[in-house]
C-alpha cells in the first residue's frame, strides 16, 4: 500500500557531506520526498521527538547527539515506504548492519548512525506530524 514515514539524516551524515548519496539511495528505491527540511533540533524538541525512549540509559546521549548539528527531516512516501525505509537503512547498531545499507556504507556507531526511519504506521503518523504541517507535504 502506498504509506509515508518520517525520515531522518541524523548530524553525523549532514557533517560528512552525504545527504545527496542518501536521498539518491531513497529515490533509486523509489521512495518520493514529499516534504524536507533542514533544522537545528533544540533540546526540547529532540527530547519531545524521543519521548518514547525517556527511561532508556542512552536517552541523554541521544539527545545530546541529536542537537549537535543540523538534520534533514523529511517525508517519504511510496509503496511500503516505512518497511522499504528500514531496510534501505539498516539495522539500528551499524555494526549489525547488512551490507549495502546506508548505516553499514555511512554511520559509524549506534549513536551516529546516519538515518532514523519510523517504525509503524502509528509512529509513522505522530513523527510527520511533530515536524510538518499537512500544508508542508506536497502530492506528487
Ligand atoms: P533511532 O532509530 O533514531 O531511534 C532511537 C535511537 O537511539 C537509535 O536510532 C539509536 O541511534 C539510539 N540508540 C543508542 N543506543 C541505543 C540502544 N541501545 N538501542 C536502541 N537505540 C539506541
Amino acid at each position: 500500500a502506498n504509506e509515508r514515514t518520517l525520515s531522518i539524516i541524523k548530524p553525523d551524515a549532514v557533517a560528512k557531506n552525504v545527504i545527496g548519496e542518501i536521498e539518491s539511495r531513497f529515490e533509486k528505491a523509489g521512495l518520493k520526498i514529499v516534504a524536507a527540511k533542514m533544522l537545528q533540533l533544540s533540546q526540547a524538541q529532540a527530547e519531545g521527538f524521543y519521548a518514547e525512549h525517556k527511561e532508556r540509559s542512552f536517552f541523554g546521549d541521544l539527545v545530546g547527539f541529536m542537537t549537535s548539528g543540523p538534520v534533514i527531516v523529511q517525508v517519504l512516501e511510496g509503496d511500503n515506504a516505512i518497511a522499504a525505509n528500514r531496510d534501505l537503512m539498516g539495522a539500528t547498531n551499524p555494526k549489525e548492519a547488512e551490507a549495502g545499507t546506508i548505516r553499514a556504507d555511512f554511520a559509524q556507531s549506534i549513536d551516529a548512525n546516519a538515518v532514523h526511519g519510523s517504525d509503524s504506521p502509528e509512529s509513522a503518523e505522530r513523527e510527520i506530524g511533530y515536524f510538518f504541517g499537512s500544508e508542508e507535504i506536497c502530492a506528487r
